[in-house]
């Protein structure tokens, strides 16, 4: 009996555990948790914009679809996650992608993945602002905006969050246009097709 008693608690227990963890389940939940672990399946970006506010309106940003579907630039593979989250690998793999050089935190050892997204150990995803501030702002997570001499240029770029975004978003979406047909990416100047307002 006390046998039976100990498995069913165990088994309870179990449920809990599986169901807290089940995707459906915190989708159904709320598609409004970021706990650092679980990304929301979408999200609503530039609902607070400082400059240019007659152009800069909410953009929709499926997580979902650029996490999981084949949105490669040549269509043939989902995104690695740290193409976008660059700081969630160690600093020696981060360099291997100039001028990529920062880890966070610092002496990190997992590289953020699909699979070791569920790890409890991988440290928790930050945000892109927490670094990359409003113009203006400090940035939560370091001591100023990061800037970076790109190749060609004399003075560096001050990676606010709209020039952080903007790089990441519309280098893969302009070479994606150019390596495909028939997909449905905005490009760089198709401001209104990502600032929809919606
Ligand atoms: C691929 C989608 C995409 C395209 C194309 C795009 N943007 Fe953005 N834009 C974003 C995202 C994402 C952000 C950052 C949102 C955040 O920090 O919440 C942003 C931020 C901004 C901001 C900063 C607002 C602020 O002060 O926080 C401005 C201004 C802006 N965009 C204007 C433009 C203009 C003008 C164009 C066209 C030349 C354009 N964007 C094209 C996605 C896009
Ligand atoms: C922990 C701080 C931090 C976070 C979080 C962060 N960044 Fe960065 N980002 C930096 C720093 C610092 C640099 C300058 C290069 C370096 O030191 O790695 C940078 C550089 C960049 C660059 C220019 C370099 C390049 O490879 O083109 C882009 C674009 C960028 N970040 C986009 C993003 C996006 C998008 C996110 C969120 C998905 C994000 N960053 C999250 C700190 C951060
Ligand atoms: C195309 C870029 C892109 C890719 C690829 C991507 N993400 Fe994200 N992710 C974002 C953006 C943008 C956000 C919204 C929050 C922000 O501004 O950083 C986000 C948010 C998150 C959050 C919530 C962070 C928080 O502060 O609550 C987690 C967790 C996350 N992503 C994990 C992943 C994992 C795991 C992968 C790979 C399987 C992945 N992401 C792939 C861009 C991306
Ligand atoms: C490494 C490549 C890559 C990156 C980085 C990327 N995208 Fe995309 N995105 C794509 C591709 C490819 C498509 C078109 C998919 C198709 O039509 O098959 C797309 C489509 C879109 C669409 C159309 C609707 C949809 O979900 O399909 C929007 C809006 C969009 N991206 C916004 C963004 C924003 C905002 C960011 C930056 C936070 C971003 N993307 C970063 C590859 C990328």
């Amino acid at each position: 009996m006390k046998l039976l008693i100990v498995s069913a608690t165990l088994a309870c227990l179990l449920c809990v555990v599986i169901g807290c963890n089940s995707r459906a389940l915190k989708s159904g939940a709320g598609a409004l948790i970021a706990d650092g672990k679980t990304p929301q399946d979408v999200y609503k970006l530039s609902t607070d914009p400082k400059k240019d506010k007659a152009k800069a309106l909410a953009v929709t940003f499926n997580h979902v679809n650029h996490a999981t579907k084949n949105y490669s630039i040549d269509g043939t593979k989902p995104i690695a996650c740290i193409e976008c989250h660059h700081t969630e690998q160690p600093a020696s793999e981060a360099a291997k992608h100039p001028p990529d050089k920062t880890a966070y935190p610092a002496d990190r050892t997992v590289t953020l993945t699909a699979e070791t997204a569920k790890d409890p150990k991988t440290p928790d995803v930050q945000n892109c602002r927490a670094c990359h501030a409003q113009e203006g702002d400090k940035p939560k997570l370091l001591a100023e905006i990061p800037q970076v001499t790109f190749e060609g240029d004399t003075d560096p770029t001050p990676l606010t969050n709209d020039a952080a975004f903007h790089r990441n978003c519309n280098s893969c979406h302009d070479q994606a246009l150019e390596a495909r047909k028939g997909i449905n990416a905005p490009s760089t100047n198709d401001c209104a097709k990502c600032h929809t307002g919606k």
